[in-house]
């Protein structure tokens, strides 16, 4: 029989419908890929319930025992508005806004990790493997060690790890590391987050040792790079269904059948680089106006994170920017850009991606981005054209993408100017390569991997 397995994450697999007063699944890939390893071994999932004026008892959600946390308004704007998207976020991404560090909100992102500690050592058995997820987190291997919970405890962070000299500014960077140094495997995105924590912890936290492992306070701590993925059969099958391909037939025809279909897919968040993105579109409109009219690019940007300032003001940037390009460059009823601010449920997504020639994938940094992946299982055949940004963790696997420096606005118009009218040969042997790399490292191929360390 398995270990149980603990997933401690920041939200449930579920979110609470208050009208229909149920539960329901929250779609996704870490979702699917945890539930059948979950069931199979009766573990359980801890995370925050995402409602404050109501408190839930733990209950069975499809098979999975789910344990919610209950934090007050008060918690939610300090840990999660203002330590986790106000401090962490930026830090980790670059500090592409300028991190804030308030020891008032720094108190309750301990308060709120021990309360995820606390309520998971009530779950936990000895027996148990503890799989402790992300930024909002990071103190929870050190506290459940300390208070000598779990087998094993594994650690995984989804967003970059920034490089020590970004790192050190954080005035708790000691007690950061000393949490996560908690665990016994560490797990990253990317070969570069890791080796930036492993300086980190050598330089900061007096760890010994190399980027796969190091020695810390008489205990082995494992590194791990295990780039996560999805669920590529099941969106290559939606890709080729023909109700998807119906609908991205008609997605190309409301647009007006232009020659070339861009798509651009992201939490409306300032590390994805949009508005970068349109100023490479509107120079490449100036540059080429035989272009006008043939290219239309279409923006998704899904709403994320509005109590966070910085994420109203890029907003507000981005919706200026695109009434510009279509103030300069639309005629009626043919904008350069469709703007669509909503997520969009997954079968309309796929024929979006479905429907586009190009995709522009350009974070300013990102822990991996899933949206890179998920283009390619769907447009791999035929194959699409896929311009990724160097400083998402994917690129470290995705060689065969047409790779951009996103701050680079010449550079990057240069790209999408090519992508438009690259040669079909070459499409398809770029594409035969990603989709490989898209298939064989899929979500299960990433939660195996993780786990099989602490299976031990
Ligand atoms: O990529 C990191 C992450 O926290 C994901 O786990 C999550 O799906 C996404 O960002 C959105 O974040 P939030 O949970 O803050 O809405």
């Amino acid at each position: 029989m398995d270990r149980r397995v603990i997933v401690v994450a920041n939200r449930l697999p579920v979110k609470w419908d208050s009208a229909a007063t149920r539960w329901e699944t929250s779609p996704g890939g870490l979702v699917s890929a945890l539930t059948p390893i979950l069931r199979a071994s009766e573990g359980s999932w801890v995370g925050w319930s995402g409602v404050s004026d109501e408190e839930f008892e733990p209950f069975e959600h499809e098979g999975i025992e789910q344990v919610p946390i209950h934090l007050s308004d008060d918690q939610y704007r300090a840990f999660y508005v203002g330590f986790c998207n106000g401090t962490l976020w930026p830090l980790y991404h670059d500090a592409i806004r300028p991190p804030e560090f308030h020891r008032h909100t720094w108190r309750p992102y301990v308060e709120v990790n021990r309360i995820f500690a606390d309520r998971t050592a009530e779950v936990a058995t000895d027996d148990d493997i503890v799989w402790v997820q992300d930024y909002q987190l990071q103190l929870v291997p050190r506290m459940l060690r300390e208070a000598d919970v779990g087998h094993r405890i594994g650690f995984y962070l989804h967003i970059p790890f920034p490089p020590v000299e970004l790192f050190s500014t954080l005035p708790w960077r000691a007690q950061v590391l000393n949490g996560l140094l908690g665990s016994d495997v560490i797990a990253f995105q990317s070969r570069s987050s890791r080796s930036n924590f492993a300086r980190a912890a050598r330089r900061l936290a007096g760890a010994e040792g190399s980027s796969s492992r190091l020695e810390y306070q008489g205990r082995t701590i494992e590194l791990q790079v295990s780039p996560i993925g999805i669920d590529a059969e099941a969106f290559a099958l939606l890709g080729n269904d023909r109700a998807t391909r119906e609908r991205a037939a008609q997605i190309r025809a409301d647009l007006g059948d232009p020659e070339v279909v861009v798509l651009g897919v992201d939490r409306l968040d300032y590390t994805k680089g949009i508005d970068l993105r349109i100023k490479a579109l509107e120079t490449l409109l100036e540059r080429r106006p035989d272009l006008v009219g043939k290219v239309a690019f279409v923006q998704v940007a899904v709403p994320s994170r509005e109590d966070v300032e910085q994420y109203r003001i890029i907003r507000e940037d981005i919706e200026r920017l695109v009434g510009r390009v279509n103030g300069s460059f639309g005629e009626v009823g043919r904008p350069p850009i469709h703007y669509l601010h909503r997520s969009l449920p997954i079968e309309e997504l796929a024929a979006y991606y479905r429907a586009a020639d190009v995709m522009l994938v350009t974070p300013l940094r990102d822990g991996m981005n899933l949206v890179a992946k998920e283009y390619v299982a769907i447009h791999h055949r035929p194959p699409g054209v896929l311009v990724l940004s160097e400083f998402a963790g994917a690129a470290e696997q995705f060689g065969a993408a047409l790779l951009v420096n996103p701050y680079d606005t010449d550079g990057l118009t240069s790209m999408l100017e090519w992508a438009t009218r690259i040669d079909a040969e070459e499409r398809s042997r770029r594409m035969r390569r990603l989709w490989r790399s898209v298939r064989d490292h899929d979500v299960f191929w990433w939660a195996e991997r993780c786990l099989a360390p602490l299976r031990g």
